[in-house]
């Protein structure tokens, strides 16, 4: 997911589109603004004005539309592939003019399907941005692939671009699901396509699979999640399938044409594709993402530690700190949703940033801090914790909250010399364990 339109959403399981919650629950705080922000700036996020940021690249366009999905995606009228790529390359170097940033750590085309893009595109972005700051050769890039015989055609053309790394959107092995979601692939191509990325970047390649499909049995996943072992190459995204309003599943579900497994499937299928990832060498280090000889996504753990982020293209998000006035402002900017405004934007005003966000208010960054740290299997370190709050550390906002305490006397959550962190089974609840952890910051810093 990953970043955003995008990266992934914060909500459980699956991609997040947005990296960040909105921050929405106000409330009062003990810290005044002004402390906190000195300390944001000075050192909140990991090194938010060092001059690093990852950037993401949302490709808009999609062949079809799958039928759960509700990303901001679109069936292109006509081919417009090449503005695109124009627009996307000068929106990305007013960007990195903007926010002074100088080095770029890693870089995600997602989308959409960014795989539709020429590989000149890919080319074309990625000299953009190292005309305007720094890219090291071994930095990460990513692009999303959707496993049809035209995905699979360009992989040779984007590694020689200058991708190495490549996310796989696999989503089944079973014909009859790819078929029910609207996939314009089928598991023949899936796997050919996954060999052949796996022959470019071995050790880097990334697949998605969903779990939760309509009519799917623990057996059939088990044995499904297994062929897929087998074939993988180190890093798996395990999606549980979301019905999102205002898709064709959801009309699909809701007029009872299909139905989703009970909660209770859903929670063992979700436990016992852990064990078996876990069997197959692989360590979850996130909520749906697991990894291989340490392949963990770069791209997607500066979301999760809340660095910097630039997104590029429709409805794409970002994060950073632009110099205005001398000044470093921190704060979320949004891209304008629609391609053919997007690109009238940035063709006449050369940007199309729809949106500026002040960041939220402390709370609601000690919130993120929270809700994005404790997905991570490390969890919250007492280190990273005091540069957000340096003025009240984990055991002091939590340790002594009652019904913390219940979750820790349970074995679900810990907190001890490393920090705060879910255990096994506390990280496959931890949506139930939020509110309890929201409710506790909130009352230590209310007056
Ligand atoms: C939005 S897609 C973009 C990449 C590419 N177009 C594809 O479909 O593979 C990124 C990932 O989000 C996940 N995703 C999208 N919609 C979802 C939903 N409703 N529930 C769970 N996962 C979803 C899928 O696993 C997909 O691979
Ligand atoms: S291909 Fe990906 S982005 Fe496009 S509709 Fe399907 S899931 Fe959504």
């Amino acid at each position: 997911m990953t970043n955003v339109t995008m990266i992934k959403r914060v909500l459980f399981f699956k991609t997040i589109t947005v990296p960040f919650s909105s921050g929405s629950r106000r409330c009062s705080t003990r810290v005044s603004t002004g402390e906190l922000k000195a300390a944001v700036t000075e050192s909140a996020q990991p090194s938010p004005l060092s001059g690093e940021a990852s950037l993401y690249v949302h490709w808009p366009y999609c062949l079809r539309r799958c039928s759960y999905c509700n990303f901001n995606k679109y069936i292109p009228k006509a081919d417009n592939s090449s503005i695109m790529a124009d627009c996307l390359q000068r929106e990305t170097e007013t960007l990195l003019r903007l926010s002074q940033v100088s080095s770029i750590t890693s870089v995600f085309f997602g989308g959409g399907t960014p795989s539709l893009a020429h590989p000149s595109t890919i080319e074309k972005v990625l000299e953009s941005i190292s005309r305007h700051a720094s890219l090291a050769d071994s930095a990460e890039v990513t692009i999303e692939v959707n496993p049809t015989p035209v995905g699979m055609s360009r992989l040779e053309e984007f590694h020689r671009s200058g991708v190495n790394r490549f996310s796989i959107g696999v989503q089944s092995l079973q014909d009859k699901d790819l078929k029910l979601l609207g996939r314009d692939h089928n598991s023949q191509h899936a796997l050919r396509t996954l060999a052949e990325a796996r022959r470019l970047c071995p050790g880097r390649v990334s697949v998605d699979v969903m779990f939760g499909r309509p009519g799917q049995t623990l057996d059939s996943w088990e044995r499904e999640l297994s062929e897929l072992l087998r074939v993988c190459d180190d890093h798996v995204s395990l999606y549980q399938l979301t019905v999102e309003r205002g898709t064709a599943l959801f009309k699909q579900v809701e007029q009872g044409q299909l139905a989703l497994p009970a909660e209770e499937v859903m929670a063992a299928m979700y436990h016992s594709a852990r064990t078996l990832l876990l069997q197959h060498g692989f360590q979850q280090y996130e909520v749906s993402n697991f990894a291989r000889r340490n392949a963990v996504s770069h791209h997607n753990m500066n979301y999760w530690k809340g660095g910097q982020y630039i997104g590029v293209g429709p409805g794409a998000h970002g994060r950073f700190a632009p110099l205005e006035e001398g000044r470093a402002v921190r704060e979320a900017r949004v891209q304008t949703l629609e391609p053919d405004f997007w690109i009238q934007e940035v063709q006449h005003r050369g940007h199309a940033t729809r949106r500026r966000i002040p960041l939220p208010s402390p709370l609601g960054l000690l919130e993120e801090v929270l809700a994005m740290g404790l997905r991570l299997t490390e969890g919250i370190a007492h280190q990273h914790w005091h540069i957000f709050c340096p003025e009240a550390d984990l055991r002091t906002v939590f340790g002594t909250y009652p019904d913390v305490q219940n979750l820790l006397l349970s074995g679900h959550l810990i907190l001890d010399d490393r920090g705060l962190r879910c255990s096994w089974d506390g990280l496959a609840l931890l949506d139930g364990m939020l509110p309890t952890l929201l409710l506790a910051l909130e009352g230590h810093m209310s007056p």
